[in-house]
């Protein structure tokens, strides 16, 4: 296992971030240290992406920044330069997956199904985010997925509807490394300032991982 995914697993959760407003990089990130949870995935959803996590590596060392929604080969060479420790993406594309290896960049390809979850496996590996996990059936279809492969070693980070509510359940299912979701930080929450709603949601997942040992 890649070492950057025994920080993921330590804290159990990565906040799923869009972020418009590069001058609100800083303050979103003080906000997840102060409420201890030193961990963020930057979506390349906005155009601001590489420059945010650019910030966030240069100006806060300790956060374990990483990049979301990583589409494409440029997204991974743009999120690497930037200083992205980790790549996390909605699906499964063999050139995206192929130029990670190459690379040896922590990544985390989606899946949804047992044939995808066969063609990770099949390129070696073994963390994959479940996605959208709410939609896609929830914890019961975790569950259900989760029976013919566990013994591979699979683990999931599934991402899609988890917040405060159902988070307990999935991180206690065995093939969970960790959850994702923007419940932690909305783009609502960082374009408003809500620093301190962030800090107490931080908060709260440390009580609910702390909770479940
Ligand atoms: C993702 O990008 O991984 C999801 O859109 C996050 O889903 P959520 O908004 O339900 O947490």
């Amino acid at each position: 296992m890649h070492i950057i995914f025994e920080t993921i697993e330590k804290y159990r959760v990565i906040p799923v971030i869009a972020i418009e407003d590069i001058s609100l990089a800083l303050p979103l990130a003080d906000a997840l240290l102060e409420g201890g949870l030193p961990l963020v995935e930057i979506t390349f959803r906005t155009p601001a992406a590489a420059e945010v996590i650019q910030t966030l590596v240069e100006k806060r060392p300790e956060l374990c920044v990483g990049a979301g929604t990583v589409l494409t080969p440029t997204n991974i060479h743009d999120a690497i330069h930037a200083g992205a420790k980790f790549g996390v993406a909605p699906g499964l594309n063999a050139e995206t997956i192929d130029l990670a290896e190459s690379l040896e960049w922590a990544f985390v390809p989606g899946v949804c199904t047992p044939s995808e979850i066969e063609s990770a496996l099949a390129m070696n590996f073994t963390i994959l985010k479940f996605f959208p996990a709410g939609a896609m059936g929830g914890i019961s279809m975790l569950k259900a997925l989760s029976a013919p492969y566990s013994h591979t070693g699979i683990r999931f980070i599934p991402t899609g509807g988890i917040s405060e509510s159902n988070l307990a359940e999935y991180l206690a299912t065995p093939t969970v490394l960790a959850c994702g979701g923007t419940w932690i930080a909305s783009k609502t929450d960082i374009t408003e300032g809500n620093w301190e709603q962030i800090k107490k949601r931080c908060r709260k997942v440390a009580e609910i991982v702390a909770g479940l040992k």
